[in-house]
Order: structure tokens, then C-alpha cells, then sequence
């Protein structure tokens, strides 16, 4: 999986690009993510890339003429054209089945950050393929959004993760929360560990785990359970805690 991303400020998504899981992973050639300073693709002598916005108004925009030199880079770099995502919080909400979508995707990514009122409409409409958000909130820029979005995304890649059961009972991967963790000691401040997790009884553990899973996103975001894959003893199981207060 390749990702760039275009930004004003790459040290910063580098330096945390940079560390732990996905650092390592980095090095070792899982995946590749380069950061790209917009700035170094302006044509203007003071390598200014924003200006004020026509018709007015508070702010400046990202001006189209630098992040398309930097996205004519990037395709000749990769050497073919990348699919563009343009972090913004007028796009589709990113989600963990979008994250699964772009660790499929064999086109390089161009991950394009906008800054202060946003980026000039016609180099989306030249380059973008599509908008992703974070979240229904405004940031200030769009590098959080970049390395959210590639984040859980190369985590989902071969050789990033040690293997593929470290995400698949995860949260949002069956349409379940997933159920709490506990490690030593076997009591903490008087709270103790769940004694089926001390056992030893494998099926048994499974099922509590898998009845936590249940119960919690009932409680939490029953609305997700519409899209989950549910047994005849989850059913029945939902059905009795619905039935309990949480
Ligand atoms: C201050 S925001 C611009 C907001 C824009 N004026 C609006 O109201 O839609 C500056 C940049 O931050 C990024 N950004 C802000 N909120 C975001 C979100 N929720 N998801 C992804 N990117 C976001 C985008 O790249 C955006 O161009």
C-alpha cells in the first residue's frame, strides 16, 4: 500500500508517522508513506500557496497551482496516477469498512491536507476523487484527517499487524464493540480480574467475550447491531439484557 500525503506541513505527519506500529512497519517496507510539503511546488518567489478568497470573506484559500505540481510529482514519482482523497468535513464519514476499502486499493493514495478556509474548488474538481471526513467537526487542517485515515488503514495491510486475528474481532469489524481486556495483576485496587478469564475453558472464555461484545454495544451503539451477524444464542442473549436496565 503507498500513501502520500500533500500537506503544509510534512514534519508533522512524519513525526508521527514515524513511531511506533506503523514507524516500524514503515522501515520495514509493509507500506509506504511519504509526506510531501505542498510549499515546495509554489511558482511564487516567496513560495506563498494561499490567497484571499474572491468575493470576499474571512480567510484564505489554498490557491490550485502548487498542490497540482505537487500531484503531477507524485504521479510521475509512483508512475501512474494516484487516487486522491481530499481530507474534508464536507466528505463521507471515514469508517473501519473504508479503512479495509483503501488497505485493498493498488493505486497509490494521494492523501491531499487542506489548510485555512480550504482548498480552491477547481484543483478538486482537476484531481480529487474523492472527499473523506473524520468526524462532523471542523479542524484546523487536514493532517489529522490524513494520518487517521492512513493509520487504520495500513494497520489492515500484510506484515503491519502480527497477524490478521489482531484486528478481526476488533471493534467495528463484525459490527460488535469489542469486549473489555484485563492483564496482571489478577487484582487492582481491590477489583478483580473475571474468573472465567482465569479458567483455562477456552469455549467458555469465547462466549463471555462474545456476550461482553453483545452488551456493549446494545448499550452503547444499539444501532450498529442492525448490521452484525447474530446467532440464535445472540439473539437470545440481547433479548434478556435488553430486558435489564444498563
Ligand atoms: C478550517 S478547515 C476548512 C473548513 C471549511 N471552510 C468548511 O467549512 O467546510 C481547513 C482544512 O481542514 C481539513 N479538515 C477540517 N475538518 C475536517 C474533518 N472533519 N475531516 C477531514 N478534514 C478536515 C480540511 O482539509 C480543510 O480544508
Amino acid at each position: 500500500m503507498i500513501f502520500d500525503i500533500a500537506t503544509l506541513f510534512p514534519e508533522l505527519c512524519d513525526a508521527w508517522l514515524s513511531g511506533s506500529i506503523i514507524g516500524r512497519a514503515r522501515r520495514a517496507g509493509y507500506v509506504t508513506i511519504d509526506c510531501h510539503d505542498i510549499r515546495g511546488f509554489s511558482e511564487d518567489k516567496h513560495r506563498r500557496v494561499d490567497d484571499s478568497p474572491y468575493g470576499g470573506g474571512m480567510g484564505m484559500v489554498l490557491g490550485p497551482t502548487a498542490i497540482y505540481n505537487c500531484f503531477r510529482y507524485i504521479e510521475r514519482l509512483r508512475g501512474e496516477c494516484p487516487h486522491v482523497i481530499y481530507l474534508s468535513p464536507k466528505g463521507r464519514v471515514f469508517s473501519q469498512r473504508e479503512a479495509h476499502r483503501l488497505a485493498e486499493m493498488k493505486r497509490p493514495i494521494l492523501l491531499l491536507c487542506g489548510h485555512y478556509e480550504g482548498v480552491d474548488q477547481r484543483v478538486i474538481d482537476e484531481i480529487v476523487d474523492e472527499e473523506l471526513s473524520i468526524g462532523d467537526y471542523v479542524l484546523t487542517g487536514g493532517e489529522l484527517g490524513a494520518l487517521v485515515v492512513a493509520d487504520a488503514a495500513a494497520r489492515l495491510c500484510e506484515g503491519v499487524l502480527p497477524d490478521e486475528s489482531c484486528f478481526t474481532e476488533e471493534s467495528h469489524e463484525q459490527g460488535l464493540l469489542e469486549y473489555p481486556h484485563y492483564t496482571r495483576p489478577p487484582v487492582w485496587h481491590g477489583r478483580e480480574v473475571p474468573e472465567v478469564l482465569l479458567s483455562g475453558h477456552h469455549a467458555n472464555i469465547e462466549r463471555w467475550r462474545r456476550e461482553q461484545a453483545l452488551e456493549l454495544t446494545l448499550r452503547r451503539r444499539p444501532e450498529m447491531l442492525e448490521g452484525a451477524q447474530l446467532s440464535k444464542k445472540d439473539r437470545e442473549f440481547l433479548e434478556k439484557c435488553a430486558d435489564v436496565p444498563g
